[in-house]
């Protein structure tokens, strides 16, 4: 039996499949330091219980440097189940047992093949942005996305939580950011190029107590949440909430009703300023990684450009043109946020306006941002949108459920080659993904295979891929994951 008999996901960097088998049922006894023994009983439940004597699981913190942070060792014999490894290596050491066992975990005996596993992922940063503003979706299902990103060893979950068309982020000290920047009076119906809508009310936003909740149930499976804050473009709802935070204090705008860019961006004023690093204190309560993204991305400077108080910034701090001040406003609150022990992470546009020292570029436009955000030393999470906007449509049929571009095959995310970076993310944006069956169809499989980008040196030609992802597949279905079906 080789590796895709058993159908792991990413794939293990070394597997050796070894004479007999051992069984495992409900009484098995366990031994785990106590977060992991809860990480268990929650993942492989109806399997097992804590204690007991005898042969059995027992997972085993250790100091090993050749594991680094995340890697771990699994030693499956006819005599028990042994795994060793960091915090973090153990809790990807319990999704890989779990997907030794059956999809469904309704009986109460199951034997597993003994097996020697050493695996140690490629990059340290594997992640999936899920955009929580275009559409709000129920904080249930944020669970049940960090559940499915832990199954595939994928350990950072970038929560977009605001844009023009939401503000999802309770701020307890400006509450029209949500009272009013969480509610839209319609949406498009169809591809926004049509500009037709659908006259139906939406909105919804997360309280802290929620998100705290989500943070603490995501850490307890290795997953981290980075909270994004896209400033300074990407604000009309923010300013619809509080009209003095834009260029024209007296106009009243509404959140956003299309998809889109919109022309409307944060004034450069000291009170505005104040205004976000105030969120950002709220923000950094909730969210205790140590990133922050800012966002950064598709300012249009025009508002700028006609702006006394944008002229006035440009020459106090000796900056050439408005367009610079998008690196201001990620400086300033780089800055501040550092006062909180903070590091930040921006869009790749920021490059062209030296981004604070410290900062991890995410690169978006396509692969030479990169290459380019690399070249300038920066760290770099690499998400170009040719291979890793998972918001594109995966075919041209005419039967793909609407997107916002296209096309992106399976075969091309796997078959992206990063490089030397810091890691890599799949890009669920949600303009045309209104529900969670449609983010599950755009998501899955595709985000298995950029978790395997992610994880697995050793990368298989495309087609051992598709077959494990044949077998893989089966634990999607007993989940009820709404993925879209292999061609
Ligand atoms: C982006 O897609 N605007 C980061």
């Amino acid at each position: 039996m080789g590796v895709a008999d058993l159908d792991l996901v990413p794939r293990p960097t070394s597997l050796r499949v070894l004479a007999g088998r051992y069984a495992l049922t409900p009484e098995t006894p366990l031994r785990a330091p106590g977060s992991i023994a809860a990480l268990v009983r929650a993942v492989l439940r109806p399997f097992p219980p804590a204690g007991g004597d005898g042969p059995g699981l027992t997972f085993t913190l250790v100091d090993d440097p050749e594991l680094g942070a995340e890697g771990y060792r699994l030693a499956v014999s006819t005599g028990g189940v042994q795994a060793t490894g960091s915090d973090a290596g153990l809790r990807w050491a319990v999704q890989t047992l779990r997907q030794m066992l059956p999809p469904t975990l309704d009986d109460a005996r199951w034997s597993i093949p003994c097996v020697e596993i050493v695996d140690i992922p490629r990059y340290p940063w594997r992640g999936s942005l899920l955009d929580v503003a275009r559409w709000y979706h129920r904080v249930e299902f944020l669970y049940r996305y960090v559940d499915l990103m832990a199954m595939h060893k994928l350990n950072t979950l970038h929560l977009h939580l605001t844009d023009d068309q939401g503000w999802r982020f309770e701020v307890r000290r400006y509450p029209r950011l949500t009272e009013v920047g969480g509610y839209r009076r319609e949406s498009n119906r169809g591809h926004a190029r049509h500009r037709r809508f659908d006259g139906t009310p939406h909105g919804g936003w997360y309280s802290q107590a929620q998100l705290r909740d989500l943070v603490g149930y995501a850490a307890r499976r290795g997953v981290r949440v980075m909270p994004e804050i896209d400033v300074p473009g990407h604000m009309q709802a923010a300013i619809a909430a509080y009209p003095e935070l834009g260029n024209e204090p007296g106009r009243q705008l509404e959140v956003r009703t299309s998809w889109g860019i919109s022309s409307h961006i944060l004034n450069v004023s000291d009170a505005t300023v104040r205004f976000v690093k105030d969120v950002l204190d709220e923000v950094v309560e909730v969210f205790p990684f140590e990133l922050v993204h800012l966002g950064g991305d598709e300012v249009p400077p025009d508002e700028w450009a006609g702006s006394r108080v944008a002229a006035r910034r440009v020459r106090s701090t000796g900056l050439s043109r408005v367009d610079d001040l998008v690196g201001w406003w990620a400086t300033e609150l780089a800055t501040h946020l550092a006062g909180h022990g903070r590091r930040v992470a921006v869009w790749d546009e920021v490059l062209e306006y030296e981004p604070p020292p410290g900062a991890v570029i995410f690169a978006w436009r396509d692969e030479s941002r990169v290459v380019a955000a690399r070249k300038a030393g920066f760290e770099v999470v690499a998400v170009p949108q040719e291979y890793a906007y998972l918001d594109w449509a995966e075919s041209d049929r005419p039967d793909e459920p609407l997107a916002i571009n296209g096309t992106l095959p399976l075969s091309r995310v796997y078959g992206y080659q990063p490089g030397d970076v810091y890691g890599v993310q799949g890009q669920v944006w949600t303009e045309y993904l209104p529900t969670p069956d449609l983010v599950e169809w755009r998501a899955f499989p595709r985000l298995v295979a950029l978790a395997e980008v992610g994880w697995s040196a050793q990368r298989e030609p495309f087609t051992g891929f598709r077959e494990r992802l044949r077998g893989h597949l089966r634990r999607l279905d007993a989940l009820r994951v709404h993925y879209r079906p292999l061609d």
